[in-house]
């Protein structure tokens, strides 16, 4: 059974750092993962407040290349972490947000990580390009369907002129025999990423869901979807964290 520990998350109880981003540490059978990084600066102080010590991290899972899950590679590795990568297709392509009455922002992975994934020894890279089992009874999703018309959308753009809307097609998440989903920001949405893990593994129930649900901005309809599907699944719990919809710093966009 997997054990897990929020690291970084955009509320966080003093003394942990708050930061809008999210990292898990995920304890399994074969030692410490970490899933996303931050955007870089919670990282360190609060691992070593939560007793996690990031340089024995072996394994570093990216949910997608945004800036906010991306920013503490760099971080990470100063640690003496030397983990295997994983991450799928389209990690580091540049990518833009363009909210409304908000400057446009570049919200790819900051260059100095992407150059620092760029120079990373090869054989320690993992390209997920489909439904996978790293370890016994953990499986990453790869890129996720998006099948059941749920709204995905949003102001999210590959070129900074915003003619190229940005499908975030690199979104992944992990599923354990245990039951329990690891998402990390759901751009590609929790009904598509639940369904995708039902259909390639339906002998496991999901019970337990923690991560980032992105419906800050999410119409009503939407929300209430999610809700009732949600509902559906009844859950031993439910973890809605990062971008699922708390505010905090008014006029931030969350990406
Ligand atoms: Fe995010
Ligand atoms: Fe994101």
């Amino acid at each position: 059974m997997v054990q897990i520990k929020i690291i970084v998350n955009d509320v966080m109880g003093a003394p942990f750092v708050a930061e809008h981003g999210l990292s898990l540490a995920l304890y399994t059978q074969s030692g410490l993962t970490l899933f996303d990084t931050g955007q870089g600066a919670a990282l360190v102080p609060n691992a070593q407040t939560a007793g996690v010590d990031l340089s024995a991290v072996s394994r570093l899972i990216f949910s997608h290349g945004h800036y906010d899950h991306t920013g503490g590679f760099v971080a990470l590795l100063e640690q003496g972490a030397e983990p295997e990568v994983c991450f799928a297709p389209g990690l580091t392509d540049a990518r833009f947000s363009r909210h409304v009455n908000m400057p446009v922002k570049n919200i790819a992975i900051p260059d100095v990580c992407r150059r620092a994934l760029d120079a990373y020894p090869a054989e320690k890279k993992l390209v997920i390009s489909s439904f996978t089992e790293i370890e016994p009874g953990m499986f990453l999703t790869g890129p996720i369907p998006r099948i059941s018309g749920e709204d995905v959308g949003g102001p999210f753009f590959l070129d900074e002129a915003g003619t190229r809307p940005d499908p975030i097609a690199d979104e992944q998440a992990i599923l354990f025999d245990d039951g329990t989903l690891v998402v990390g920001c759901c751009h590609a949405g929790i009904i598509n990423t639940v369904r995708y893990c039902q259909s390639v593994k339906p002998e496991i129930r999901i019970r337990k869901i923690i991560g980032g649900l992105h419906l800050l901005n999410a119409s009503k309809e939407r929300v209430e979807q999610t809700k009732s599907f949600l509902d559906s699944l009844n859950l031993e719990e439910l973890t809605a964290i990062h971008c699922t919809g708390v505010a905090i710093n008014v006029g931030e966009p969350r990406v």
